[in-house]
């Protein structure tokens, strides 16, 4: 497992140098959300950074079934968190395991903190918070190619996508 020692500095996005494709496509990310008492997180590989409304915003696409989608629906914030490749296990089983199911965070070694009242990992080596603008569920009748719908939606289960302000990035400082 890779260093967890350092603290959160938080960086001005115009520093942002990141390679989105990289980091969510191929490396993946934790989206998680929840208050004190009950959090939850599940790995996302599909998502975007961009402008909206003026804003910076995340695109982040969520299935009806996940449990972590019952804490962003009820909270205002949730978090992108970003690993070294050490714990690219770790996310391949925070992602095929529930939290209804199992105490994965602890299973998965990862220590929750909070950063403006949101919950994240000590472990990472960026965090972005999100606030949530706007969400909307995919429809069907959208979709330009029904084939392309019937291959990505077998069950029907549409991601909701969530657009949200990025409201801080922090980088790990070690
Ligand atoms: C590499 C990878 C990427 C994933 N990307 C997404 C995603 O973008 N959206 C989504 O809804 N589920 C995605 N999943 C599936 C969830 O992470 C998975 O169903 C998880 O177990 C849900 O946990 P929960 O029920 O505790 O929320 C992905 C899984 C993996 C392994």
């Amino acid at each position: 497992m890779g260093n967890i020692n350092g603290y959160f500095k938080q960086q001005d996005i115009k520093d942002f140098n990141s390679n989105p494709f990289n980091i969510i496509g191929k490396d993946w990310m934790l989206v998680t959300a929840g208050n004190f008492d009950k959090i939850n997180t599940m790995t996302a590989s599909w998502g975007g950074l961009g402008v909206l409304w003026a804003k910076n915003v995340t695109f982040t696409f969520i299935r009806p079934q996940r449990f972590t989608k019952e804490f962003v629906d009820t909270e205002e914030t949730y978090s992108l968190c970003f690993f070294d490749q050490s714990y690219k296990k770790a996310l391949a089983y925070l992602g095929e395991v529930s939290g209804r199911d199992e105490n994965k965070i602890e299973k998965a070694g990862l220590t929750p903190m909070f950063l403006d009242n949101t919950p994240c990992f000590e472990e990472a080596n960026m965090v972005i918070i999100c606030k949530i603008l706007y969400h909307q569920v995919q429809e069907a009748s959208s979709f330009i190619d029904g084939e392309f719908d019937k291959k990505m939606y077998p069950s029907k289960d549409y991601h909701t996508m969530y657009v949200s302000e990025i409201e801080k990035i922090y980088i790990k400082e070690r």
